[in-house]
């Protein structure tokens, strides 16, 4: 597109109130309007307008879903062998410098209305530290655990790219190299009315979305920092989102099991908590590994139950993922290769007459875990919910900082109770990650120590 062609391509895709706006802008306002829209890729919108997304891994009436195969929480012996086993070859692959970890941030966070990126949200119990320190933390530990490079990349979006980093910047990368701690940012998307309408954001900017957490895959191969991680040596990258406190980054029984299998992608699971919640299911879709959206799964199997009256589809998605980078590049080589799904929210916009209102729009992503079906090879592991998995989400309610701090509290204690010191029901219990990642590493720490036991307990 070059500028003289962009009121007929706007009138082509009947955006005549753009057009409109436009011819009233001055000369240099009006470039600034044109060069941004033409950093879109309108064909691709529009023909997800008029398909209303394709959306990726919904089942046909024809389709053949059966509950997956998943690595159980060890029980037997045998399981406690096999989790050993797979704990000292995912320990191998972070000493010899073949993983890195990826937190997706790239989100509005619109639910937990929180002004700076979440990762700035301050979540832990009694150090208020904030969800991007946790995680910071975890990655210091295990470099010094593993003596060992573990890279870690931000993704971020143009809205808080910046923000982003400056808060990295600000608090001294928590300790890591700075070099060693990458950011980049994914697309964003024209956000689009029902009726096919582009929405202005300000004088010279559409509304835009970011374009779901499967943009990561494709961010990750533009910005270059996929052949860089190559390049270092890297085969494996641990994947989580910014949301969930718990999580155990580049967990090793994870990346182990995943290198066993020889996976191209693999996936932690929770039990779902019941037959409502709003996860993801992780189930064999036609014979093929798939996660799919609890909106896409249908009632009927998101309600059925086992001949013990257990849930059927009990594999709830918790978004940690380890990808093979080799498989990031192939879905990336003739294009990128995720299907898009579309959202309906309601946001506010800019009026003509200058006001802002509510408006219910459409807005087009990527799902990572689409890239699941995509896999020659992938792995499935079940994890207790309660050690693992506790998304920030809501203001409040479920899936809340509230719930998400009595989590932390609750794992954290049990730690300490494992390591046979009983506390007071009351006390607040956190454990710095630079303390210890795990229950046994704590319980090493605590060997022949008193703790005061009077009041709420920070271990570093
Ligand atoms: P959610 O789908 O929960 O969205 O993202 P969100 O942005 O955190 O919250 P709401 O829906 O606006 O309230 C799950 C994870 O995926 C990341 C988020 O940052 C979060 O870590 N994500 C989501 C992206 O990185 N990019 C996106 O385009 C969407």
């Amino acid at each position: 597109m070059n500028q003289a062609d962009f009121p007929v391509i706007l009138q082509h895709y009947g955006q005549d109130h753009i057009l409109d706006h436009y011819s009233r802008l001055a000369v240099d306002r009006q470039k600034e309007l044109y060069d941004h829209i033409a950093g879109f890729d309108l064909d691709l919108v529009f023909e997800l307008h008029k398909d209303r997304a394709q959306a990726g891994g919904v089942p046909s009436l024809s389709a053949e879903i059966k509950p997956p195969l998943v690595i159980p929480i060890p029980r037997t012996p045998e399981d406690m062998d096999r989790h050993a086993a797979a704990k000292s070859a995912g320990e191998s692959l972070i000493s010899d410098n073949r993983v890195a970890a990826l937190i997706v941030a790239g989100g509005q966070g619109i639910r937990l209305r929180h002004d700076n990126p979440k990762g700035t949200f301050p979540i832990s119990p009694v150090k208020n530290k904030t969800l991007f320190q946790l995680f910071a933390e975890q990655v210091k530990a295990l470099r010094v655990r593993f003596s060992s490079r573990i890279p870690l990349l931000i993704m971020t979006s143009p809205e808080n790219h910046d923000d982003t980093v400056t808060f990295f910047t600000t608090h001294n990368y928590f300790g890591l190299e700075k070099g060693d701690v990458l950011f980049f940012s994914q697309d964003m998307l024209p956000t689009i009315t029902p009726a096919g309408e582009l929405l202005l954001k300000d004088e010279t900017h559409l509304l835009t979305n970011p374009d779901g957490h499967g943009g990561s895959l494709k961010a990750l191969y533009a910005s270059g920092f996929l052949q860089h991680l190559i390049d270092l040596g890297i085969s494996e990258l641990f994947y989580c989102q910014v949301d969930n406190p718990l999580v155990k980054i580049a967990d090793p029984v994870f990346l182990g099991y995943h290198a066993l299998a020889k996976a191209d992608c693999s996936t932690k699971v929770v039990r779902r908590e019941n037959i409502d919640e709003k996860v993801g299911v992780y189930v064999s879709l036609n014979g093929k590994d798939a996660i799919l959206e609890y909106s896409d799964f249908g009632g009927l199997h998101m309600r059925a139950v086992d001949e013990k009256g257990k849930i059927l589809y009990w594999a709830g998605n918790t978004a940690i993922h380890v990808f093979n980078l080799a498989f990031v590049s192939r879905l990336n080589d003739h294009g990128f290769a995720l299907p898009y799904h579309c959202a309906s929210k309601t946001v506010d916009n800019l009026r003509p007459d200058g006001t802002t209102g509510p408006l219910d729009v459409w807005k087009f992503e990527t799902f990572v875990f689409d890239a699941i079906p995509l896999a020659e090879r992938t792995c499935c592991m079940e994890v207790d919910r309660r050690e693992e998995f506790s998304p920030v989400k809501n203001k409040s309610g479920p899936d809340s900082p509230t719930t998400a701090r009595r989590a932390m509290i609750r794992l954290h204690r049990g730690w300490v109770e494992d390591a046979g010191i009983s506390l007071p029901s009351k006390i607040k219990v956190e454990i710095s990650p630079l303390f210890a990642l795990d229950k046994e590493d704590l319980a090493g720490k605590l060997k022949g120590k008193t703790l005061p036991l009077q009041k709420d307990m920070y271990l570093e």
